[in-house]
């Protein structure tokens, strides 16, 4: 395998670490946020399950935001409603495209 080659595949497995409290974890392009956390058995605060309701499931973005999808319409109005930081991201709400570095209060 080439140089290059290695380097592609190695895009196609984002890694997302953390600031404090786990140890990094590979996942797929496009996998949900909260939903590859929760796989891990890393605890996402939330009340409705991923619906796009509560507002709980905020993650700090430390590095990596560019690696996101961008905000649906859903995490738009939540961002608004719950006074988000403009670091902060509603993971049932996100997909990771790429590598990231991420933390919260509760971790
Ligand atoms: S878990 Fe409720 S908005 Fe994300």
């Amino acid at each position: 395998m080439l140089k290059g080659e290695i380097a592609a595949k190695i895009e196609l497995v984002p890694l997302i670490s953390f600031n404090k409290g786990h140890v990094p974890i590979f996942c797929e392009i496009h996998d949900n946020l909260m939903a590859v956390l929760r796989a891990h058995q890393i605890p996402v605060a939330s009340s409705c399950q991923g619906d796009g309701v509560c507002g709980r499931c905020r993650i700090q973005i430390l590095a990596g935001a560019e690696k996101l999808s961008p905000p649906n319409e859903t995490e738009k109005f939540l961002k608004e409603r719950h006074k988000l930081q403009p670091n902060e991201r509603i993971s049932c709400q996100t997909e990771v495209l790429g590598d990231i570095l991420i933390d919260t209060a509760y971790w």
